[in-house]
């Protein structure tokens, strides 16, 4: 029999990558083959860190896992995942809140794409409240993340703002 191997996307806008982006990577990666950390080339959310930078930080943060890879996407997800073969895409939850549009696009990219499923991991509880939007607002009113964020985007948002 063909050996089966699940290849997952984790796709979303890591502007920046937050410490609740990184454990969904290090916990993915263990449940698939292989897992691509996809970000979206979005040119109409205002952004704090380009492209290349985002990439570049992901792989700072995860570099030393062996089974991930960091690409960046535009267009529809399930094009992409058809693209690169990938029979999965893993998505975080947070809370409640984040189950409703979670719902809706798994639902639509399944109509769209049924080969392709979308994996859920709830969010460990210390990091259920951080979001790259409320990051964002915060470097931007001056205040500290250091918390929030791996160290090496600290200091890329230190740098930044200094
Ligand atoms: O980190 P985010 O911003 O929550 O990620 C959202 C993302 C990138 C997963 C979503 O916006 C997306 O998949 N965009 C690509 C366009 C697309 O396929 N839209 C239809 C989804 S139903």
């Amino acid at each position: 029999m063909a050996e089966r191997r699940l290849v997952a996307i984790y796709p979303g806008s890591f502007d920046p990558l937050t410490n609740g982006h990184l454990d969904l990577i290090v916990r993915g990666s263990r449940l698939v083959d292989r897992l691509i950390v996809a970000i979206l080339r979005n040119t109409q959310k205002q952004a704090l860190f380009s492209i290349p930078d985002r990439m570049d930080m992901v792989r700072e943060a995860a570099g030393d896992l062996a089974n991930i890879e960091v690409d960046s996407f535009e267009g529809l997800l399930i094009d992409y995942a058809a693209q690169r073969n990938a029979n999965a895409i893993l998505r975080g939850i947070r809370a409640i809140s984040d189950y409703e549009s979670e719902l809706q696009m798994a639902l639509l990219n399944r109509r769209m794409r049924p080969e392709t499923e979308t994996i859920f991991l709830m969010a460990r509880e210390e990091y259920s409240f951080i979001s790259s939007r409320m990051i964002k607002e915060i470097v931007t009113l001056g205040g500290d993340v250091s918390s929030f964020v791996p160290a090496n985007v600290a200091s890329r948002i230190r740098a930044k703002v200094n």
